[in-house]
């Protein structure tokens, strides 16, 4: 995931440039940069770090430029430096390209233009669209040699490309990751969301996928990438202040990070599964020597991110033959002294897991397994963040800026990331064969369409049945193996937004004390899709009924006997079982949504609760 922005106009382009580009920070930021066309030639700024830091350079290098591009980077193809900073020149340096996606082709397409003399300064597949579209030049504009490039692409971009040769025109394309045009007096701006573009205009037009524009300062020009055909696409009145922006139109940020997740999680996906379907963890520097030697794995966590190291104990057994645990930080920190890591012969790998990066008993446990001589790894959302910086590696769960305190888009992130974690290890030991992989991956590639799919409905269902759940006095979440997890992840989402007590428990556990809880003014929430425990998971069910409490359930579209049972269901698409977890979060964070706004509480502020705990 990445941040771009262009701008050509009458005034300078580096103010807006780099404003944006703080405003897209989100969205990624080991480096950042910009080109701009000053005196007929381009002139290429870019460094690792971040954007404030490189403000003064940018404002620098751009001044008097009224035309010019950035970019804010998350590294995926070739690691945070420099050089593989964007913008990207062409060989003449008369070209820059800056881009937002993956080019899947882009070994093949360097090979060929290599071989036609075309010399690369980086290791990204962005380079090869700047070499691409000089190769196409054939004496054409740029737009059609941009478009000419493009058409060998396979892959994902939203890209921004300004040539010296043609200083009156910007062009831009988007095919798989959002670009919205900007339109002002004498000017046309761009940038990857409609937030960034706000404080300067508030005329712009969203471009769909497979469309190319030709931006100059009085107009703005789409049509197809595919055939060239133009498009006519006015821009649109963007009525929102820049709160609600923010909040994508939702009324919170809550609801507005819940319904992204199927762009988070393709997000988390972005090139770590192979153009041979299997998983590629490089950012994790772990050998098949190491790998194999490992007797177990520690997650350590806090809430939410505890949740999701619990689910991930499921799959690292399931998937890397792997003995693991997931314990509560606060307590793994405080624990007896237990040698770890090879030279302790313990052989355990820790990983710690959080969405701020900075929750003070995570980073304290994490700190205390090093000590005892393991060298952690963490997976974090927040880049730069203190213990993405202290562990020894980082897989970055990249679900882009939580603000809301619930968690919601930041669990499944790192159910996802934590499940490749549990596929890449079962590569390396062996435990996991390149045909199971493949069908795994594959699965998990189709969660964020099946999400997408299921969540217009599940959200209209959420809201209709809060109204009935006014009278509950409290809930009790029951699920079994994968389901279990959720079910504390779904106790967790209702008691801290609607102060309602809620408890979850393995549905196996039921009968020895909860069910005294189960009558009619008890809300019994149970995770049960098809799996190897549906059968235990219903019985349970019948008893709960017996008891007259109010069921709602989360099932396998299909699943009749579950129907039967519940007095409503929230449907799921059907996926391998280690899949669930990522399907099954969103309705337990809908339904725990709609009841606070139906009780009327303060849904991303919660009473006594802190985004983030830096704290013990
Ligand atoms: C619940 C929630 C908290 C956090 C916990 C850990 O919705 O957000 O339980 O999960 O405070 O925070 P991180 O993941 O930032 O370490």
């Amino acid at each position: 995931m990445c941040g771009i922005v262009g701008y050509i106009g009458g005034r300078e382009a580096a103010p807006f440039l780099v404003e944006g580009l703080r405003r897209l920070e989100y969205r990624g930021y080991d480096s950042a940069g910009a080109a701009f066309l000053v005196g007929g030639r381009v002139v290429i700024n870019k460094a690792t770090g971040r954007v404030s830091a490189l403000a003064g350079a940018l404002l620098g290098a751009g001044h008097g430029a009224r035309t010019g591009i950035g970019h804010t980077r998350w590294a995926t193809h070739g690691r945070p430096s420099d050089r593989n900073a964007h913008p990207h020149p062409d060989c003449q340096g008369r070209i820059a390209v800056v881009h937002n996606g993956i080019v899947e082709n882009y070994r093949e397409l360097k090979e060929e233009l290599a071989a036609a003399g075309h010399r690369f300064a980086s290791e990204t597949d962005t380079e090869v669209l700047a070499h691409l579209v000089e190769s196409q030049r054939n004496g054409d504009g740029l737009a059609q040699a941009v478009r000419r490039a493009l058409r060998r692409v396979e892959g994902t971009f939203a890209l921004a490309v300004l040539s010296a040769d043609d200083p009156e025109v910007l062009i831009a394309a988007r095919h798989g990751s959002p670009l919205i045009v900007g339109e002002g007096e004498g000017e046309r701006l761009l940038a990857s969301d409609i937030p960034a573009l706000l404080p300067f205009t508030r005329d712009q037009l969203v471009l769909d996928d497979g469309e190319v524009a030709i931006l100059t300062r009085d107009g703005v020009e789409v049509s197809r990438l595919l055939d060239g055909a133009r498009t006519v696409r006015h821009a649109a009145r963007v009525e929102w202040d820049l709160a609600t922006a923010e909040k994508g139109g939702e009324p919170h940020f809550m609801r507005k990070e819940i319904l992204e997740q199927p762009r988070a999680l393709r997000d988390t996906l972005c090139g770590r599964v192979g153009l041979d379907g299997l998983p590629r963890l490089e950012e994790l520097a772990l050998g098949a020597g190491e790998a194999r030697a490992l007797e177990h794995v520690e997650l350590i966590a806090c809430g939410t991110s505890w949740h999701a190291g619990l689910v991930a104990t499921r799959h690292l057994a399931e998937l890397a033959r792997l003995r693991a645990s997931a314990e509560v930080a606060s307590e793994y920190r405080y624990r007896p002294a237990l040698p770890l890591g090879a030279e302790g012969g313990g052989k355990a790998l820790v990983v710690a897991v959080s969405q701020s990066g900075e929750t003070a008993d995570t980073l304290a446990a994490m700190r205390a397994a090093a000590a005892g001589g393991a060298r952690p790894v963490a997976v974090v959302n927040v880049v730069g963040s203190s213990i993405a910086r202290e562990a020894e590696g980082v897989l970055y769960t990249r679900a882009g800026p939580e603000i809301s305190v619930a968690s919601t888009k930041a669990f499944s992130t790192q159910v996802a990331t934590l499940f490749l974690l549990a596929a890449h290890l079962g590569r390396l030991r062996g435990t996991l064969s390149e045909s199971g992989a493949r069908e795994l991956l594959a699965a998990l590639g189709r969660v964020p369409d099946q999400l997408e799919a299921m969540l217009p409905e599940v959200a209209a269902q959420a809201r209709a049945l809060a109204p009935r759940l006014l009278d509950k006095r409290g809930a009790l979440y029951l699920g079994r193996g994968y389901g279990f997890p959720l079910a504390l992840e779904g106790a967790l989402k209702l008691k801290e937004i609607t102060y309602l007590h809620a408890d979850g428990y393995p549905a196996g556990e039921m009968k020895h004390g909860p069910i005294a809880l189960v009558g009619p003014q008890t809300l019994v929430v149970v995770v049960a899709p098809q799996d190897r425990l549906h059968a235990k998971t219903l019985s349970n069910l019948e008893e709960v009924k017996a008891r007259d409490g109010f069921v709602v359930a989360i099932g396998t579209e299909g699943d009749r006997e579950l129907a039967r049972l519940a007095d409503a269901v929230f449907w799921l698409p059907p996926a391998p079982e280690p899949l669930n977890p990522l399907l099954a979060a969103a309705p337990l964070q809908l339904l725990a949504y709609e009841l606070s706004v139906a009780l009327g509480r303060d849904v991303d502020q919660p009473r006594n609760l802190a985004k983030s705990v830096t704290v013990e």
